[in-house]
């Protein structure tokens, strides 16, 4: 199974970026603990990062013709505000689980809004690293 995993703006800092909140762990430490921990061997990954808008959202309809499965978003502040991502998933029609480190639903107010939410079958947010890992299963077990 090919699945696709995007983060989004600022999670290229991770590690260094308020690490009370998103951990002292940088992006590719996570990338391959997650790797590691797959516990089914027919998952193949690919991860992409990018801090623009338009790159995820071509990201996004890059999915459709490259046999893609499978999305897990972690689309950053994007998330609160971006209906042109919310948009492109609803557009490319192939299952999508939201991730996020924190858990948005206690921080501040505008965090607490995520307007892809309703185009993805599934929202994880507050466990880490590990919110990767059970999206991944999730979407396995789909
Ligand atoms: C985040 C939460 C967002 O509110 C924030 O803008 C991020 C990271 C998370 O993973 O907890 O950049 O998506």
């Amino acid at each position: 199974m090919k699945l696709l995993i995007i983060n989004g703006p600022n999670l290229n800092l991770i590690g260094r970026r308020e690490v009370d909140v998103y951990g002292k762990e940088n992006l590719d430490q996570i990338i391959n603990w997650v790797s590691k921990n797959i516990k089914n061997s027919k998952v193949d990954l690919i991860w992409f990062q990018s801090n623009s808008e338009g790159d995820i959202i071509d990201k996004l309809h890059w999915a459709i013709d490259n046999q893609i499965e499978g999305i897990i978003i972690n689309p950053g502040a994007y998330t609160h505000y971006s209906y042109a991502i919310r948009d492109a998933i609803s557009s490319i029609e192939i299952p999508t689980i939201e991730v996020h480190l924190s858990n948005i639903g206690n921080r501040e107010s505008f965090r607490q809004i995520s307007v892809i939410k309703e185009v993805c079958v599934e929202q994880i947010k507050g466990k880490g690293k590990n919110g990767y890992l059970e999206a991944i299963t999730i979407l396995c077990n789909n």
